[in-house]
């Protein structure tokens, strides 16, 4: 499969031309050509983890503002407009009403529908009570052009840990930390699989199955929840499905996966890179063996990993195009005879760039 050169790449390339030379286009979009409406192909957008931060008063962390700022500029300058647009979740930082506020102000300029995914930055200060009154459900199905959609709550935890905090902001605190050691995983829980499973009973296994989840849906690095703790419970329910995908936010990297009938891809952030935990903390973890690292994530360079990308889906095989912010561009498409994605340029481990170390 070609990454699909009609996808008005000139267009998109015109529009970020529209921007100088030093900004960044925190938007992936992503082309569908697959399934029963073949010929009918759609385009969605996608901006995920702004993590807009509340300082007081009207003050915003004006870094995380502008990543989002023009991820909304993005989507009004592009061509085709996307259907609808999706948000990856980590709208806020620490779930407050003045930042879910603050970011549903910013996005009410996009004019398509925006679908809604929550993070744990949205959740853990009011478990998501606010966002449910304001922004959407927690979980829920939709069907597009021949496309079954699910959205997933992918971010609950223990009952336990839920209320082992003194109070609401101690537990915000403790969820939006990258390493905490008393920190809990991620989970989708039995209530949500449950109606994963008859949403999907009622779907036939030839049907394009497209899943948004904020965490991915299998198992990275537990220490920084990069984690689903029964992501193989939801794996069986998928399993059924010709080909199924998945794309998730929370990591701000390029990381990709494909384990059988389902293949993973992450969204890009507005907000900022997080390393690869190898790189960083040296423990074991299990980034999928298929993902090539950036030559460089790091935290320290602001922009670094955030980015712009571009999913072309025939076949119902994503095919992944990234412009990265004063990085190298990439392109993994899946391979049929390797029956996973590769990247193009930097599968074989003699050309890869490891990704700088930070101990
Ligand atoms: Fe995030
Ligand atoms: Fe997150």
């Amino acid at each position: 499969m070609s990454l699909n050169k009609s996808m008005n790449r000139r267009s998109f390339l015109k529009t970020a031309a529209a921007f100088t030379a030093s900004s960044v286009l925190p938007l992936n979009f992503v082309e569908v050509c697959w399934g029963k409406n073949k010929g009918e192909k759609f385009t969605f957008g996608v901006i995920s983890d702004s993590h807009l931060t509340h300082i007081k008063g009207t003050k915003f962390v004006n870094n995380f503002d502008k990543g989002l700022e023009q991820a909304v500029a993005e989507v009004s300058l592009s061509f085709p407009e996307p259907d609808f647009i999706v948000f990856g979740g980590d709208l806020a930082q620490l779930g407050k009403k003045e930042e879910l506020d603050h970011g549903l102000e910013m996005l009410s300029k996009i004019e398509v529908p925006i679908r809604y995914v929550i993070g744990e930055h949205d959740y853990y200060l009011d478990m998501g009570q606010y966002w449910q009154e304001k922004v959407s459900k927690l979980y829920y199905s939709f069907d597009h052009k021949g496309v079954h959609f699910v959205t997933l709550n992918s971010i609950r935890t223990y009952e336990k840990w839920i209320k082992r905090w003194p109070t609401p902001k101690e537990r915000m605190l403790a969820m939006a930390r990258l390493d905490n050691p008393q920190g809990s995983p991620f989970m989708v829980g039995k209530e949500q699989i449950e109606w994963l499973r008859k949403d999907l009973s009622k779907v036939s296994h030839d049907t394009p199955l497209i899943v948004f989840s904020h965490s991915p849906l299998y198992k990275v690095f537990k220490p920084w929840n990069f984690w689903t703790d029964d992501a193989e419970e939801i794996q069986a329910v998928l399993k059924p499905f010709k080909q199924v995908n998945v794309f998730h936010g929370h990591v701000h990297q390029v990381l990709y996966n494909q384990i059988g009938n389902i293949s993973f891809q992450a969204w890009m952030s507005t907000a900022w890179p997080w390393p690869y935990p190898v790189s960083y903390d040296q423990k074991a973890n299990m980034v999928p063996k298929q993902t090539v690292f950036m030559n460089r994530a790091d935290p320290f360079h602001e922009r670094d990993a955030t980015g712009w990308s571009q999913i072309t889906m025939e076949g119902g095989r994503g095919s992944q195009h990234f412009d990265l912010w004063e990085n190298t561009s990439r392109t993994v498409r899946f391979d049929k005879k390797a029956g996973q994605a590769v990247d193009e340029q930097y599968q074989a481990p003699g050309k890869r760039i490891p990704p700088q170390t930070h101990y």
